[in-house]
This record gives structure tokens, C-alpha cells and sequence, in this order.
């Protein structure tokens, strides 16, 4: 049994997953509608994943015996100002997701509850990995420029990151 002040951490972390997958989500159908495919893909993945984040955490919670809330999530937005300010709130969510589950662990270990420290080693590793992500993006982004006529570049990038991304998750299952 974990703590209540852990249990409501982690429901408040399952909130936060939650809004992520949502709001990748919106950002593909967006990214759709601009006709950039490899970006749509890449957000839908995104997005994937997030719900994926979220239902572990659900899991976990039943395996200790907590009580996990399925939020209730608020308008996420539909319209962005370009790809480049998308991807700069994905890395700025990014961010935001990494610095509470680096205060969880700090609880955690306060409440010396080693198995929720343990359980959540895994997001640790995770967010690093998202954010040196979402930096390559942003990075291609700066070099190629994102004017109209860089977005077929822009979209080919993200295509082919999405696609090594996809790689890497199956070797990891293997
Ligand atoms: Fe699960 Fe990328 O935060």
C-alpha cells in the first residue's frame, strides 16, 4: 500500500500523461490538415505513447493497491502557430512531464516508499530520452529554417525520425 500523498502524486501524474496524449493527438490531426504526413504520424505515435505512460501508471497503482482516477481533461488547443511552435510546446510539455516525475521521486524517497522509487526509475530514463528527442527536432528545425518552403524538409526529417523511432521500439520488444 503506498501513501495517500503518493497516491494523489501519482493520480495528478496520470493526469498529466493523459493531457500529453491528448494534446499530441490534437497536434496530429493539425499536423494532418497541413498535409505534413511525417509530422501527423509522428505526433499519432507521440500520443501512442503517452497513453501508454498513463496506463502503466494504472497498472502500477492496482498492483499496490491504490485507487487510479481516470481524469477529466480539459479543451486541449486544435490550432498552432506553425510546425516549429508545435514542436516547441511538445518539448516545453516534455519538460514540464520530466520535472514532476523527477519531484515524484524526490517524494518517494522521502517516504522511503522503494517501490514506487523503483517503478518510476523507468520514466526517469524516458523523459531524458524524449526531450533529447524533441531538441533533434528543434535543432533540424533551426538548420533547415521554417518557412513554406522548408516544411516538405521539415516533414521528410520528422518522417525519418519517426520511422527510427519505430525501429528502436521493435528491437527493444525482440
Ligand atoms: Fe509521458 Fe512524454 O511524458
Amino acid at each position: 500500500m503506498i501513501s495517500p500523498t503518493i497516491q494523489k502524486a501519482l493520480n495528478d501524474q496520470i493526469a498529466l500523461e493523459a493531457r500529453a496524449s491528448f494534446l499530441y493527438l490534437s497536434m496530429s490531426v493539425w499536423c494532418d490538415a497541413q498535409g505534413l504526413e511525417g509530422c501527423c504520424k509522428f505526433m499519432q505515435r507521440q500520443s501512442e505513447e503517452e497513453r501508454m505512460h498513463m496506463l502503466k501508471i494504472f497498472h502500477y497503482m492496482s498492483e499496490v493497491d491504490a485507487l487510479a482516477i481516470t481524469p477529466a481533461i480539459d479543451q486541449v488547443p486544435v490550432e498552432f502557430d506553425s510546425v516549429k511552435s508545435m514542436f516547441e510546446q511538445v518539448y516545453a510539455h516534455e519538460q514540464k512531464v520530466s520535472a514532476s516525475i523527477h519531484n515524484l521521486v524526490a517524494l518517494s524517497v522521502q517516504e522511503r516508499d522503494h517501490n514506487t522509487d523503483n517503478f518510476l526509475q523507468w520514466f526517469v530514463e524516458e523523459q531524458r530520452e524524449e526531450e533529447a528527442l524533441m531538441r533533434t527536432i528543434l535543432d533540424k528545425i533551426k538548420l533547415i529554417g521554417d518557412g513554406p518552403q522548408s516544411l516538405y524538409y521539415i516533414d521528410k526529417e520528422v518522417s525519418a525520425i519517426n520511422d527510427q523511432a519505430i525501429k528502436e521500439a521493435a528491437a527493444e520488444k525482440a
